[in-house]
């Protein structure tokens, strides 16, 4: 049986499409069983539809609070018995309730060097602080926001004379490759988690280096 697979997405879904993209080129043993926007506009979408996926919107505007919209986002996931739940670009922070019922299952693309940079403005935040290699991180969700065993983390050079747009787009092209590489792993029983820590079963680099 292939893997129940359902995507949360905000906004534009560049990384959602690299992700069905690597599932039908490799023939993971899973299936997009949803993609899920808490934004009606969400360009990802349309990239969704014209591709031939489910789509659904739980809108947080709709929702009294945010445990209202956690409720009503955990149903409509719940709803499809869901085996992995992937937040390519989901701006919403999730609660308890929500990360607990997926928690092992549930996993998350960062655009920074974890535990560097949580939040948001990330790429602003690494020039301001002068660091001088940037990166992405896809990790396993646990309900303190941005933490939690990470899968793999790929480092960009972060340039001289770079501006955040400049910066958000070479972290970008990484986050491609790497959202890809970590739930793939992930669904062909390639990962085991021991003591937070999360390995690769044959030891396949978890770091990847971009220039
Ligand atoms: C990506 O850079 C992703 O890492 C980031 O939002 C962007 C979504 O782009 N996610 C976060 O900041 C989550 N904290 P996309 O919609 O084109 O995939």
């Amino acid at each position: 049986m292939p893997q129940r697979l359902i995507v949360l997405i905000s906004g534009r879904g560049s990384n959602l499409a690299a992700l069905v993209q690597a599932a039908r080129e490799q023939g993971w043993p899973a299936e997009v069983v949803s993609v899920i926007s808490n934004r009606p506009q969400a360009a990802g979408l349309e990239w969704a539809r014209a591709h031939g996926l489910p789509t659904q919107v739980v809108d947080h505007q709709a929702y009294a609070d945010r445990s209202e919209f956690d409720d009503a986002l955990l149903q409509a996931c719940e709803a499809h018995q869901p085996d992995v739940v992937v937040l390519a670009g989901f701006m919403r922070v999730l609660g308890d309730t929500f990360v607990r019922c997926y928690e092992g299952r549930l996993i998350n693309i960062h655009p920074s060097l974890l535990p560097s940079f949580t939040g948001l403005h990330t790429h602003r935040r690494a020039l301001q602080a002068g660091v001088k290699v940037a990166g992405a991180t896809v990790h396993y969700v646990t309900p303190t926001l941005d933490h939690g065993p990470v899968i793999a983390q790929g480092v960009v050079p972060v340039q001289q004379d770079d501006t955040e747009e400049a910066l958000a787009e070479r972290v970008l092209q990484a986050e491609h490759q790497l959202l890809p590489l970590a739930v793939g792993w992930h669904v062909r029983g390639e990962l085991q988690l021991e003591a937070g820590v999360v390995r690769h079963r044959h030891g396949a680099p978890q770091a990847l280096f971009f220039h």
